[in-house]
């Protein structure tokens, strides 16, 4: 098969007090058509820093990357992105949050159609009776669910997600992996994810991209995951093979382990919430369509008295208010 995302002689620098601080160099990787590919490394090693640069929201100080025959000079909607955190905004709907991106992608579109493609995509997640919530009004996993609802809807040909279920309780991040797997299996997307989970990667991936510690990090191997398709977690983990891949990543792990540096993905971890980040709002406006629809789905006016309802508890039949509970940091 071709490849249909390459990213050659991939590098990023950055101009520190310290002097210039190479965080990844010469990375090499070719990802063919329907091909799942994970990345696997170190806190910090710069695992996110290639994904961003994929994604076109982050500048490569060499090299570039290729999306079917074009190089990325900039977000596009070929991409479909999910984080650790969904980016939802949290003054609209889970269906509105989803709709604002098919507009991005067809603004020309009836809404009636648009609300179905929204529909559609929130169905496929298993989130059809919850399209009328607000994300704070969502469990983690549902609003984590919104957000993969929205990558499909934008029908990208590569998805990018950056340890998308690290955030989740196991039982949660189980099912969201049996989700993924289930919509990779019927659209067979071209697949770039970073996870820090060893299992995780051996349950989804076609190969597994260890990549090195920085500074300067780079490819160091890739494995082959020989498992056959449709995949179930039970059965990989019955096959010898299981146990002597995930040895051999867990060595590659351990013999390259050094002092973790702090990154920016990790800062993250520590602020998972609803409220969005400014960093969280860039990737929506270049990812969603934000800034071109922003009248229309411009945050409401604060009311005096700001309602509060919990994480806690939440069903398939919320009330959806309509009123505006969070603020922009
Ligand atoms: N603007 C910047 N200036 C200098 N260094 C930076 C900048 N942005 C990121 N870095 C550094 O780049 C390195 C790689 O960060 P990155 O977020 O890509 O790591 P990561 O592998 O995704 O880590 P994690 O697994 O914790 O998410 C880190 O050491 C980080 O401190
Ligand atoms: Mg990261």
């Amino acid at each position: 098969m071709n490849a249909f995302l390459e990213l050659t002689q991939l590098g990023k620098s950055y101009d520190t007090e310290q002097g210039r601080a190479v965080i990844v160099r010469d990375f090499n990787l070719r990802v063919s058509e329907g091909e799942f590919v994970c990345i696997i490394g170190h806190s910090g090693c710069g695992k996110s820093t290639v994904l961003s640069i994929a994604m076109g929201l982050n500048d490569a100080t060499e090299g570039g990357v290729i999306v079917g025959g074009k190089e990325v000079v900039g977000p596009g909607l070929d991409r479909g992105v999910v984080f650790q955190s969904p980016a939802l905004l949290p003054w609209l709907t889970a269906r509105e949050n989803v709709q604002l991106a098919v507009e991005q992608v067809n603004d020309r579109s009836r809404r009636r159609e648009r609300k179905e493609l929204a529909d559609k995509s929130l169905t496929l997640v298993g989130l059809s009776d919850i399209a009328d919530c607000y994300p704070d009004e969502l469990s983690a996993g549902m609003r984590q669910r919104v957000g993969i609802a929205r990558a499909f809807a934008l029908e990208p040909k590569v998805l990018l997600l950056d340890e998308p279920f690290s955030l989740l309780d196991v039982i949660t991040r189980m099912e969201l992996q049996d989700e993924l797997m289930r919509l990779w299996d019927v659209e067979r997307k071209t697949v770039l994810m970073v996870t820090h989970d060893v299992d995780e990667a051996l349950l989804l991936a076609d190969r597994i991209v260890l990549m090195t510690n920085g500074p300067a990090a780079t490819v160091g191997e890739i494995v082959a995951v020989p498992f056959a398709r449709p995949r179930d977690r039970l059965q990989i983990v019955d096959d010898p093979l299981y146990e002597r891949i995930r040895s051999q990543l867990i060595t590659f792990l351990k013999e390259r382990a050094t002092p973790r540096q702090i990154s920016l993905t990790e800062k993250r971890k520590e602020e998972a919430q609803t409220s969005i980040t400014a960093e969280e709002l860039l990737v929506i406006e270049r990812y969603t369509g934000f800034n071109r629809f922003r009248s229309r789905y411009r945050q409401q006016q604060p009311m005096a008295e700001p309602v509060e309802i919990g994480t806690q508890g939440a069903t398939s039949s919320c009330e959806a208010t309509g009123v505006s509970r969070v603020t922009l940091r």
